[in-house]
């Protein structure tokens, strides 16, 4: 099959190796779904492959991972999965996707699903190593502790073999530079290079890394790609997992400064990948954003504000202390303040909810002001109902709500209202026990209270 020099036309096969327990995360939940930044880390990796552009995506999993396999096709829809019914190391693990490789691609792309933080554009440069004539391209990094890895043997400038540390001499073992684990082979080769791999080895495995002796033997050369350390950090534990959540955050975070937002203190601010902000909104320290939240231009983020599927309009002051929950949708000029949640709800243009309220499964027309207090009752134990509020309308201090109900245009609520009926445009509802005064009476009270105690 001709291959294109061009790296755009040429296909790709990409194959994510995610079986294995990791044990080591002492975890009921399997290794790669432990999450970085709110995703499973087969999701980052899955995301980061998807960037290099491949025609078909492979995922390995261990017997019986129907969960695994399932995260898999959420993160990459058309992925195929292949099952690795017994672990005999890398290299069997990757011909569990044989079917896939038999078929045939220009070039084919291997990726550790416990390695989130690789980038799309180390795995494009990998690829383009194989146009240049590379029949194996391998990451490599400097370790600052190379201990447990697999180290990239050269001679000159070129990479002759990797020894895993189980198998190298002392000498060996004083090389730092050290192989990240993802591999690149070009696709006409690569099923006979990985059929050739033996396991005659310390751990008696297949060991991918053998894939660079075994094509040079076969008359081809191997290349290296070298990236920082962090970006091919691995995660074998929660302690490293904890590591690569801040890496990735602070790659979040100053990519979130560098298009226009300040952050007072970043490293006390969490965002996620498709966290998406307009220009010229500040965050004060410490607020989380979860996953598919959309902030306008010009909004105030205040203190330990917290935000999940939401959506802020230009403008809008959110905090401090807010809550903003799936489906709660805010356009320009609305201010939400301390203790407000809001879940499922429409909050129209100019809108306050300034204090202590609650608004779930509601409209709020624009310009409308929600007193401190106020909250739509919208749950009864079964079903959750809808409660609309027109514009311009003005709800008085520690109100409840009582869904469904609509509450009109211009209406007014009385103060420490159980609203549990409709009410009409610029109408007032007051629903309360009506105040009466007895005058005198608490020092007639006090005086009968006094003679008891006499008497006694
Ligand atoms: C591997 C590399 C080593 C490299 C290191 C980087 C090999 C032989 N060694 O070592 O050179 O420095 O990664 O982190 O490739 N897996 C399977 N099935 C198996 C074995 C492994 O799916 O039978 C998967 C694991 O789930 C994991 C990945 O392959 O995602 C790497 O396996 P692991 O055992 O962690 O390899 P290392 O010893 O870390
Ligand atoms: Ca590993």
């Amino acid at each position: 099959m001709p291959t294109s020099p061009d790296p755009k036309a040429r296909t790709c096969l990409a194959i994510v190796l995610a079986a294995g327990e990791g044990t080591r995360m002492k975890s009921a939940l399997p290794k790669v779904l432990h999450r970085v930044a709110g995703r499973p880390m087969l999701a980052c990796v899955l995301s980061a492959v998807n960037g290099a552009a491949p025609a078909a995506v492979a995922v390995v999993v261990g017997p019986g991972r129907d969960d695994v396999a399932a995260a898999a096709r959420a993160a990459s829809p058309g992925a195929e999965i292949f099952v690795q019914t017994e672990r005999r190391g890398t290299a069997h693990a990757v011909l569990a996707a044989r079917d896939a490789l038999a078929r045939g691609y220009d070039d084919v792309l291997v990726a550790f699903a416990d390695t989130p933080l690789v980038r799309p554009d180390t795995l494009r440069a990998m690829r383009t190593e194989l146009v240049a004539g590379a029949s194996v391209v391998v990451l490599g990094f400097e370790a600052r502790d190379p201990t447990g890895y697999g180290r990239l043997l050269t001679e000159g400038d070129q990479l002759v073999g990797i020894r895993e540390h189980k198998d190298a001499t002392e000498a060996e073992r004083a090389i730092r530079l050290s192989n990240a684990g993802l591999m690149a082979l070009d696709g006409r080769t690569a099923l006979a290079t990985l059929d050739a791999i033996g396991n005659s080895n310390a751990q008696g495995e297949f060991y991918l890394t053998d894939a660079v002796t075994v094509a040079r033997q076969r008359g081809g050369s191997a290349r290296t790609v070298i990236v920082g350390e962090e970006e091919v950090m691995g995660v074998n534990d929660r302690v490293q997992l904890a590591a690569a959540e801040a890496a990735v955050q602070n790659r979040l975070r100053e990519a979130a400064m560098r298009n226009g937002v300040t952050l007072i203190a970043p490293e006390t601010v969490f965002l996620s990948p498709d966290t998406v902000f307009g220009r010229d909104v500040v965050v004060e320290p410490f607020v989380v954003f979860g996953p598919g939240v959309t902030i306008g231009d010009g909004v105030t983020i205040r203190s330990f504000s917290h935000f999940d599927s939401a959506t802020v309009g230009d403008k809008a002051q959110i905090g401090p202390y807010s809550r903003l929950r799936p489906g709660a949708n805010l356009e320009a000029d609305v201010h939400v303040g301390n203790f407000v949640e809001i879940k499922a709800a429409s909050i129209g243009q100019g809108a306050k909810i300034n204090h202590l309220s609650y608004i779930g499964d509601s409209t709020v027309g624009a310009r409308t002001n929600i007193g401190a207090g106020t909250i739509t009752c919208n749950y009864d134990g079964f079903d959750k109902s809808r409660t609309n509020i027109g514009e311009d309308a003005f709800i008085g201090s520690n109100s409840s709500l009582v869904a469904p109900v609509t509450i009109g245009s211009g209406a007014y609520i009385g103060s420490g209202s159980v609203i549990t009926d409709n009410v009409k445009d610029n109408a007032l509802a007051v629903a309360r026990g009506r105040q009466y005064e007895k005058e005198g009476w608490a020092e007639a009270f006090r005086e009968s209270r006094k003679n008891r105690k006499k008497k006694q």
